[in-house]
């Protein structure tokens, strides 16, 4: 851990992180583009990938997680901000589900990896290239679209067409948190800062079908419709930072922004793009610092009851790495 900071403060001396600004990255074929309120301020090309169909964000490493798929294999690999270099994680896995998930627990430092049907934990490395202590967390009952971490409260999120559930890092204590006849849910995203998670869901109404973005808190409780998208195919790739949230739609074509705060109504077409057709994709990761996502954050969710040690490092090594920020 400290090493990392000293790693960090070393690249932010010399000028290598954030050269370029940006809020939210979006995963094309084979491209990652950085884009700042909406403006394109740095595109890399992915010469190794085939098809990125899932990116995330690690903000402790710095680094864009990338997800490939191209029947039927499916390969991990990092675009790592500071050195600028692609590293491969996992190599191609010809088991590979065209939904497939990875992303980054700070507080654990492993990776969580949903290839249906089943959540793992591991240690992918760049020297190893393959999966390295694998652990079957879940089993999981019915097709899922998307994963998210607490890394506070110390649990992993899913969702599934019908249902949100959860369970602890280590795969124990699965519950259902919200269970019902919804027609199709899509994207998931957990926010330490408002101890909230958010999500996307299509519901049939007779012949019409409504799409909402919704949020509840981390037990599934409160569930509240912040916006209602209306007709649209789907609406995926739900992302949030410290101030907003982020979605890609496909009818009208693009990636929308909407303050976390219900303080504007209507959401802002932040970039009109053509991403692809793929609905199952996500394609959208934003620049969430660690230090954003706690800050006043005093009591986490489950912290009381836990008390563990890896929360109170959690919280060290946030602070650690503010100070040096
Ligand atoms: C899938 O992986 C196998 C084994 O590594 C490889 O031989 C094959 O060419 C790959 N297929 C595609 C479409 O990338
Ligand atoms: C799994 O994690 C929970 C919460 O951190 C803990 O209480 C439990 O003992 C762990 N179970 C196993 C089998 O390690
Ligand atoms: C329920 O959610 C709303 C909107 O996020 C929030 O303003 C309110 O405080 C929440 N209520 C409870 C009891 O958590
Ligand atoms: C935080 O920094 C202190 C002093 O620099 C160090 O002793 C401690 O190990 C660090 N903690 C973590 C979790 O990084």
């Amino acid at each position: 851990m400290y090493n990392l900071c000293i790693l960090v403060s070393l690249a932010l001396f010399i000028g290598l992180v954030h050269s370029f600004d940006w809020d939210i990255v979006v995963g094309k074929s084979r491209e990652l583009e950085f884009y700042y309120n909406g403006a394109l301020t740095h595109t890399e090309e992915i010469r190794s990938a085939n098809q990125i169909h899932t990116i995330s964000y690690d903000p402790v490493n710095y680094r864009v997680l990338m997800v490939d798929y191209t029947y039927p294999n499916v390969s991990i690999s990092s675009f790592d901000l500071t050195t600028r270099k692609i590293q491969p994680l996992l190599m191609r896995d010809a088991n590979g589900y065209y939904n497939a998930r990875v992303v980054f627990e700070p507080v654990t430092q492993l990776f969580f990896r949903k290839n249906d049907p089943y959540i793992y934990s591991s240690k992918l490395s760049p020297a190893s290239s393959d999966i390295v202590d694998e652990t079957l967390l879940v089993k999981l009952d019915h097709v899922c679209l998307d994963i998210a971490v607490d890394s506070c409260g110390g649990y992993i999120y899913w969702i599934t067409h019908h249902t949100i559930e959860r369970a602890r890092l280590n795969g124990s204590g699965r519950e259902v948190l919200i269970e019902d006849k919804v027609y199709d849910r899509r994207s998931l995203t957990v926010d330490q800062q408002t101890q909230k998670i958010y999500w996307t869901e299509k519901v049939h109404e007779s012949t019409n079908s409504m799409i909402f973005i919704k949020s509840a808190n981390l037990d599934g409780k409160n569930i509240t419709i912040l916006y209602t998208v209306g007709n649209d195919i789907y609406a995926t790739s739900l992302a949030v930072t410290k101030d907003f949230i982020y979605w890609q739609q496909f009818t009208d074509m693009g990636i929308f922004q909407l303050p976390k705060s219900p303080s504007q109504k209507k959401p802002r077409k932040l970039i009109s793009t053509y991403i692809s057709t793929c609905v199952y994709c996500r394609r959208v990761a934003t620049n969430y610092r660690i230090e954003e996502q706690i800050q006043g954050i005093q009591n986490c969710e489950g912290a009381q009851a836990a008390k563990t040690s890896t929360i109170t490092n959690h919280r060290t090594f946030c602070k650690n790495l503010s100070l040096v920020l």
